[in-house]
């Protein structure tokens, strides 16, 4: 009621200094007559002429403007000029797309719609594999879906939640016929919550070597069952005969990379590099699906960790410790994302730059409580028509047996 009147009217005063001041503006040249011989009368002096803007459309939390281009014009200065736009027109943020030729379409957000807590979903029925975990910016549901993107990396700082998303996804994932096994070698603490659910959990390494061992083996059991059946996916094959996915989900990967300098560990940490590189390389069409989440994904690292992020295609970078953690999740995807990620701060828990190829978006996860997790463990049991390669071995359940 106050807010749309007023960004309107900013937006509509400020627009021709600021389409001149950002080269958004083209110039006509001025009038000329010439009387007689030599008499030359020149019309008005140059004048900036600022582009077509429509009048401001209010949507959920800002407005939308429509800015027909100049003839030789491209949308590029447009692009260049959101920050500038932000700055004038006092709002959140300022995003330029230009869905049709010849238009520009400014979305103008005007307060920071992830602030607060995403409140509880109503869950609608959801396609298999594809889970709701929060809210993007726009106000819209936050989707994983993992039939698109089968991979994905989670960055971020200690307490950026990390935990959380993967909390937010488990849950997502508990009600559906999908296998999920965890790695989570700060003591199991985190994926512990929903032990009851998975399939397997891994809480130190040698026991993640040998889960990860497992489940590479069950990719080989699927690889050739679609040799045999001449298909280039599982996602091919007969609803009947098409083993369950399995999402393998993996809290603090550099806990996995960690050595005391002894031989032993050396080879374990080599191994689950090794074993990890391949289920993400394998995995995807043989529906085994790889999420990690730690706070840096850097050579430095371990063995092979570069390699490894180069096959997680899903990004999401929550607040990070420095400049070069965002670069290393973002950078080779995303790069003009990159400052949006270190622009996160410490009291926005849960919030991220969501990456996927060619686009980004901010969003906020959905908290899960420890008791919404203690429910979902009890009403949901792992499935048991699959991971036949997974059962015997010694990692079940907590490392009782190892
Ligand atoms: N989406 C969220 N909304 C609100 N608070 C959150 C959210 N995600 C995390 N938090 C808060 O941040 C804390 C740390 O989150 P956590 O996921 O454990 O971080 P990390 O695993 O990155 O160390 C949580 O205990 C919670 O209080
Ligand atoms: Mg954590």
């Amino acid at each position: 009621m106050v807010g749309y009147p007023e960004t309107a009217l900013r937006i509509w005063t400020t627009w021709r200094r600021l389409a001149h001041l950002n080269g958004l503006s083209v110039s006509t040249a001025p009038d000329r007559r010439v009387f007689g011989r030599d008499l030359v009368v020149q019309g008005q002096a140059l004048r900036p002429k600022p582009p077509r803007l429509s009048w401001p459309v209010p949507t959920r939390n800002g407005v939308t403007l429509r800015v027909l281009l100049h003839p030789g014009q491209t949308p590029a200065p447009y692009f260049a000029a959101a920050s500038a736009m932000e700055h004038a027109w006092r709002v959140h943020g300022v995003r330029v797309t230009s869905p049709r030729r010849g238009q520009v379409v400014i979305h103008v957000t005007a307060r920071d719609p992830l602030t607060g807590d995403v409140p509880s979903a109503s869950t609608p029925a959801q396609a298999l594999l594809s889970v709701d975990v929060g809210r993007i910016e726009d106000g819209e549901p936050w989707i994983i879906d993992l039939r698109r993107v089968p991979h994905w990396l989670i960055t971020g700082a200690t307490q950026s939640g990390k935990s959380s998303l993967l909390a937010a996804l488990v849950r997502g994932l508990a009600p559906q016929p999908v296998g999920l096994v965890g790695i989570d070698c700060k003591g199991g603490m985190e994926l512990g919550l929903f032990g009851g659910r998975l399939s397997a959990l891994a809480i130190d390494r040698a026991q993640a070597v040998s889960l990860l061992s497992g489940v590479v083996e069950e990719i080989r059991a699927r690889m050739q069952l679609c040799r045999e059946t001449g298909k280039r996916s599982v996602w091919e094959l007969a609803n009947d005969q098409r083993p369950m996915p399995l999402v393998v989900i993996v809290d603090e990967l550099a806990e996995l990379y960690l050595t005391d300098g002894s031989r032993q560990s050396k080879d374990e940490a080599e191994q689950c590099g090794t074993l990890l590189l391949r289920v993400a390389q394998l995995g995807a069409a043989l529906g085994v699906h790889l999420i990690v989440a730690g706070q840096r994904v850097g050579s430095d690292i371990g063995p092979r960790v570069t390699a490894l992020r180069a096959q997680l295609g899903g990004r999401v970078a929550h607040r990070a410790h420095d400049e070069a953690s965002a670069e290393m999740t973002l950078g080779d995807v995303n790069p003009d994302a990159v400052v949006t990620a270190q622009n996160i701060t410490e009291d926005e828990q849960g919030v991220a730059v969501v990456a996927t190829g060619g686009r980004w978006v901010r969003a906020r996860s959905r908290l899960v409580s420890a008791a919404e997790a203690a429910e979902i463990t009890r009403i949901s049991a792992p499935p048991n028509s699959l991971l036949k390669n997974l059962e015997p071995a010694a990692f079940k359940k907590g490392g009782a047996a190892a």
